[in-house]
């Protein structure tokens, strides 16, 4: 299925993300021949600029990145046809009356239809100027081709100001046209999650209190701050990762069976599951959640700076970049299991796993200890399932040992798509799937919130930073939330 022709505008062109991940995105779609006849793009931003300097920019970033798939010869020279630039004030309305005359002149190219997919790839506080400008020329009414916006995260920094930013992005577009982008869920691995849990027969009905001992969600970084400082101390882990990634992670692998595979019917069960999730307890925050900064440390051999010596972060700050957290579900399926989720920055190494940890069995008639079989869906890297249990060692004696039992990707022998060409599809399709519904977002943000509150009342109380040195696996508390009878996985 190809979609519709359209035109695709994006705020924010010059920017970082547009560089690194969305042109690379677009043009290994483009390449493939999965956006149809008719397809154009207009970059949009503050910076002054023509046409033909942006097709410059944009093909060196291309050829640059990393995400670029591989150039087929020519294809490059083709790909800047389809380019375009404008550039204004965002608060005026001259720019959008520019991208408007950009709809029309595509028009003629595309059959006659106009249809456009908005991405605002700008920092936050742009996202109100541009979506109430867009509305102002009224260029989310659909008369003339359907009309899509894409807004990246964050999607506000606490529960208020992201209910702020839906009431302002409703003012002037439908919920059905918001495309809330968290760019894990386009992840093939993260997709193959439902795929494994509802395509086959043999593990839901492990999938509960009765057989699941505790969940384990880790999202490992090895990076640093990699020059983002100006955005990361505002957002911290809890922003960054936690509210958005991590919180997707978990309902995807806690929520019921959906009735139907299609965007409404799944969103209603991942947000029943957050709005099952357990308050965090006031006054007794540390039972749940360990919080971290990393100091400097030794990766691969290298010494590397802390966090507070990373150019652009304050000598001072309070900006956490781990998190642990103990999430209890109030359902019945998840009554006393508890999921421990953590992330951050400067681990040991960048791994990405979801694992069941099923309960022992209940007698042990074989020498030695009962070890519990695990199901781990590896996200990334070496995206795979695998899952450990014990077996007999050869030989006279009955003596057990784990084994696992695995299934790679590479067996499929195809490269994996990159979450973002997966999504922009996704999007130019209708297909709204694999993006957080407003009320998913805003429960997330009740949770989260409500741990960013507890830290903050209790002031005194909070750890002195930093208190895991970088290439660690995060503070020593972090053992003892999961504890006693239970370890993190190492990785
Ligand atoms: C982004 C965060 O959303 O996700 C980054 O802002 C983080 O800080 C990144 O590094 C991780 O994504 P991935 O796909 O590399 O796991």
């Amino acid at each position: 299925r190809a979609p519709e022709p359209a035109t695709m505008v994006i705020f924010g062109a010059t920017g970082d993300l547009a560089r690194r991940k969305l042109l690379p995105a677009i043009f290994g779609l483009w390449q493939d021949g999965l956006l149809g006849s008719a397809f154009n793009i207009v970059g949009v931003g503050r910076q002054e600029m023509t046409d033909e300097a942006f097709k410059d920019y944009a093909l060196e970033a291309l050829r640059t990145s990393r995400e670029t798939d591989e150039i087929q010869p020519g294809s490059l020279e083709k790909f800047r046809e389809l380019l375009y630039y404008e550039y204004g004030e965002f608060s005026g309305d001259e720019v959008y009356e520019k991208v408007r005359t950009e709809l029309d002149r595509a028009e003629a190219a595309h059959g006659g239809r106009k249809n456009a997919l908005f991405y605002l790839s700008t920092p936050p506080s742009l996202f109100e100027p541009i979506s109430s400008g867009l509305g102002r020329l009224g260029l989310q009414n659909e008369s003339e081709g359907w009309r899509r916006l894409i807004i990246e995260k964050p999607f506000g920094r606490d529960l208020a100001s992201a209910r702020e930013l839906n009431d302002d992005i409703h003012r002037v577009w439908d919920e059905s046209q918001v495309y809330r982008i968290d760019h894990y869920l386009g992840k093939e691995t993260v997709q193959n999650l439902m795929a494994i849990r509802f395509g086959n027969a043999i593990f839901e009905p492990l999938w509960n209190r009765s057989f699941v001992s505790h969940v384990q969600i880790t999202a490992a970084e090895d990076l640093g701050l990699e020059g983002r400082a100006g955005y990361y101390e505002e957002a911290g882990v809890v922003r960054d990762m936690l509210q958005n990634h991590l919180m997707q992670l978990l309902t995807l692998t806690a929520m019921e069976a959906p009735a139907a595979f299609d965007a409404d019917a799944i969103r209603d069960e991942k947000v029943k599951v957050l709005r099952a999730v357990k308050a965090i307890p006031r006054g007794r925050v540390n039972s749940v959640a360990v919080r971290g900064q990393y100091g400097p440390g030794t990766m691969d051999g290298e010494t590397v700076p802390g966090y507070k010596q990373e150019p652009g972060v304050k000598r001072g700050s309070r900006t956490p970049t781990y998190v642990a957290l103990k999430v209890e579900i109030d359902n019945w399926r998840w009554q006393g299991v508890p999921f421990f989720l953590r992330t951050g920055k400067r681990l040991p190494k960048k791994v990405t796993e979801i694992a069941v940890v099923f309960k022992r069995p209940p007698l042990g008639i074989f020498p030695g200890g009962l070890e519990r079989n695990v199901l781990a869906f590896r996200i990334q890297p070496d995206e795979g399932v695998s899952l450990k249990f014990s077996s007999k060692t050869p030989g006279q004696e009955m003596e057990l040992r784990e084994v696992v039992m695995d299934f790679r990707y590479d067996a499929f022998g195809a490269q994996l798509e990159s979450p973002y060409s997966r999504l922009l599809l996704d999007a130019l399709l209708g297909d709204a799937t694999l993006f957080p519904r407003e009320d998913e977002v805003d429960h997330a943000w009740q949770i989260v919130s409500g741990l960013l509150d507890a830290w903050e009342d209790e002031g005194a109380a909070a750890p002195d930073f930093p208190n895991y040195p970088a290439g660690t696996w995060g503070p020593d508390e972090a053992d003892t939330l999961i504890g006693p009878d239970r370890r993190w996985r190492r990785l």
